[in-house]
């Protein structure tokens, strides 16, 4: 049977910037909070571009970096929140436009911040299964499209931006081990309220700003130090590796104090993590692919490393994985 491996990663930013002095000048904020609350300094904020085509520009990068021909992609599957339409068509079927590829599988999931690592989880299956051998997964997101820029315990953490990465059938380098979970009892801690069929479109939930994300920050960032902790506990425990194994740890940046405490209780040393959550902000399904690409272009990530990958996000959803970088 062949292998599922991750053989490119990408990513795209949009070039505009949203820093914590201009949101300043937005809400009843400072740099200083900002900084100390969440480690954010600056975020990219899309304003010519929807997401699909934040999606393509990442997918070429990563394409480009693979050895195949962009005929030989069989599957499309984007993980968003912030799609081009609401329902349809899918953000993925745009991309396949975008990229020229007619007549193959894509879709759109929905697994907020963890969206990534349920796409590893698919594009596995997918390969290991036999019925695709090219899979291009990709988070792209434009939260800045959902996000309520009056509110100041959300406006601050987020920013747009795209990762993709080419999973591909090999005989080694295989993704190891992907662990989703989810819990919807806490649904409403994290939600954009309006515009679905709990709360379709009308002027009183544009009013309400429904159709913003709302969020019970502290309760939310309790929580997800505690899962994302338990998480990579599992994964390692279940594959029998230790921590110092580990080439790099690539969480989910959603804050940067959520990122230490996790980094703290796994031991993990600064040089095996990587944080770009200060640059980028917190781009939900994008962020984990968006800090792979870093660490690629940064020459800190070489074929062979063994990489975690640790989410946690909206539904609540989370997710940790276990993969060696690079296809051969
Ligand atoms: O990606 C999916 C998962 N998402 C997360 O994991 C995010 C989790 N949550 C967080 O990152 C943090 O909870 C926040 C950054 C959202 C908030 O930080 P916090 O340390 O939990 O602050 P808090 O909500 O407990 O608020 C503390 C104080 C409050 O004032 P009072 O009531 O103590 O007077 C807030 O009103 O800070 C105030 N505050 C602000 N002050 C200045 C909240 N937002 C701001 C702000 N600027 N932007």
């Amino acid at each position: 049977m062949k292998k599922a491996s991750l053989i490119s990663i990408g990513a795209y930013v949009p070039k505009d910037t949203l820093t914590n002095f201009d949101l300043e000048k937005m809400v009843e904020t400072s740099d200083e909070w900002i900084v100390k609350r969440t480690g954010i300094h600056t975020r990219h904020i899309a304003t010519g571009e929807i997401t699909s085509e934040i999606a393509t520009k990442a997918a070429l990068v990563a394409i480009q970096r693979a050895d195949i021909d962009i005929k030989e992609i069989d599957a499309i599957i984007c993980a968003t929140i912030s799609p081009d339409h609401f329902c349809m068509p899918s953000t993925a079927c745009k991309i396949a436009k975008n990229l020229g590829l007619e007549g193959i599988t894509a879709f759109d999931i929905s697994a907020a911040c963890t969206g990534f690592i349920y796409l590893l989880e698919l594009a596995k299956s997918l390969i290991e299964s036999g019925a695709k051998k090219n899979v291009l997964i990709i988070g792209a997101e434009k939260l800045s499209s959902i996000v309520d820029y009056s509110d100041r315990s959300t406006c601050i953490l987020f920013g747009d931006g795209g990762g993709a990465a080419i999973i591909s059938a090999r005989d080694n380098n295989e993704i190891l081990d992907v662990h989703t979970a989810s819990d919807g009892n806490f649904a409403d801690l994290l939600i954009t309220p309006g515009g679905g069929s709990a709360n379709p479109a009308s002027q009183a939930m544009l009013e309400n700003k429904l159709n913003f994300i709302h969020m019970a920050g502290n309760e939310v960032f309790k929580i997800a130090v505690q899962t994302l902790t338990k998480s990579v506990i599992d994964i390692l425990q279940k594959n029998s590796i230790t921590s110092d194994k580990v080439d790099l740890f690539i969480p989910h940046q959603a804050n940067l104090r959520i990122i230490e405490a996790v980094k703290q209780r796994l031991n993990f040393t600064d040089s095996q993590c990587v944080v770009t959550v200060g640059k980028y902000g917190n781009t939900s399904a994008a962020s984990i692919p968006m800090a792979i690409n870093d660490a690629y272009e940064e020459g800190r990530l070489k074929n062979g490393d063994l990489i975690l990958l640790d989410a946690f996000g909206g539904g609540f959803t989370w997710g940790s994985a276990l993969l060696k970088f690079g296809g051969r």
